[in-house]
């Protein structure tokens, strides 16, 4: 069957691939705001990011509300921290349930992430350099080299450290993949939908960009989340996606 007619079938197994790869960020300062849209969303989407803007609303309590609805939850609480308190915290987290969980730093921050989540399904995700900085930004935190570099230099570590996956914007996908030998799962914000404002996001892709570039998981909030018709921008997003897919 040829990938258009593959496309063309009404819940085609690649249709419902691309879904498992769309994971929505619930940015809200409220809980009820985050379940009207999750309400909205409806079966479209079946991964949510639950970030810092719900952690102190109840952003825990509402991630257990996801799970026993059957949506996958990635706790986006980035974790930095001494070895000991990232071990204690990401095993907390662990009991919860969630599927991703990410955390900051180096080396011996990451191996005790790892140890935190022991056995579990916790799937630990390690920030390279979050999308909305660029080369200034980094030279400003003191870094002396260009974005990609500390990209693939965190990713290699956190490869090392036993982390799951990292946080990376697409277009340093393709490259992480090619230095880490295909080991490292790619989650990537910074996914801008033809005509959508990049807003704060500096290092942006299409769906389609990401998909061919190797991510495995896209993060996209305000593109679905202030749509007009939140459920039916993401249709279209996964269809997409599906036909980035087709074409690997
Ligand atoms: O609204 P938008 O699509 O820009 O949302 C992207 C989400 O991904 C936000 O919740 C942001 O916190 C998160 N994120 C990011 N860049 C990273 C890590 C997480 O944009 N490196």
């Amino acid at each position: 069957m040829t990938a258009l007619a593959e496309l063309r079938r009404p819940e085609s197994d690649i249709i419902q691939q691309a879904r498992e790869k769309l994971i929505v960020a619930l940015d809200f300062s409220t809980i009820s705001e985050a379940e009207r849209m999750v309400e909205r969303l409806g079966d479209e989407v079946n991964f949510y990011k639950v970030g810092l803007g719900l952690q102190l609303a109840g952003g825990d309590t509402f991630a257990k509300s996801l799970l026993k609805k059957q949506k996958h939850v990635f706790l986006d609480y980035k974790y930095f921290d001494i070895e000991e308190t990232i071990r204690n915290a990401v095993a907390r987290a662990a009991e919860l349930g969630v599927t991703f969980l990410t955390v900051h730093g180096a080396g011996g921050i990451l191996s005790a992430a790892v140890e935190g989540r022991g056995n579990s399904h916790l799937k630990i995700l390690c920030v390279t350099v979050l999308t909305s900085l660029d080369a200034e930004d980094i030279k400003e935190m003191g870094f002396d080299c260009n974005v990609e570099e500390l990209v693939i230099h965190r990713a290699i570590k956190a490869m090392n450290a036993g982390c799951d996956g990292v946080i990376a914007s697409a277009l340093e996908a393709a490259e992480i993949k090619k230095k880490t030998g295909n080991k490292l799962m790619i989650v990537s914000p910074g996914i801008r939908p033809e005509g959508s404002p990049p807003g704060d996001q500096k290092r942006t892709a299409t769906p389609c960009e990401a998909i061919r570039a190797g991510a495995d998981y896209v993060v996209i909030g305000r593109p679905i989340t202030q749509a007009a018709d939140p459920k039916g921008r993401a249709s279209e997003i996964i269809k997409e996606m599906a036909s980035a897919l087709a074409h690997i």
